[in-house]
């Protein structure tokens, strides 16, 4: 299974294998990472599963949707050229590796 790495904001860092098409934000919640609260269930309505995306990996993302740029502006942590919400980043091979910040805070 492809992994992700989550970089908490207190430095710690936990990599995970997650199934293909599972979101990083459940497998974030899934794995007890409360640094990504995830309010709304995934459904791009609450802005509390915002993360910072490696670099690298940004162009393998599929690209920001209207709704999900609207909620990047009313992030608690500041937004960022790499900022995402981990609620749209579906996992696949492409994304092996990913390495993901979570945001400093979430409200
Ligand atoms: S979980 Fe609500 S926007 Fe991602």
């Amino acid at each position: 299974m492809p992994n992700v790495t989550f970089i908490s904001p207190d430095g710690s860092s936990d990599t995970l294998d997650i199934a293909n098409d599972t979101s990083l934000m459940r497998a974030a919640i899934a794995n007890g990472l409360h640094a990504i609260v995830g309010d709304c269930g995934g459904s791009a309505a609450c802005a509390t599963c915002h993360v910072y995306v490696q670099e690298k990996f940004l162009n393998r993302l599929p690209p920001i949707s209207d709704n999900e740029d609207q909620l990047l502006e009313s992030t608690s942590s500041p937004r960022r050229g790499n900022s995402r919400l981990s609620c749209q980043i579906l996992m696949s091979p492409e994304l092996d590796g990913i390495r993901v910040e979570i945001a400093e805070t979430q409200w």
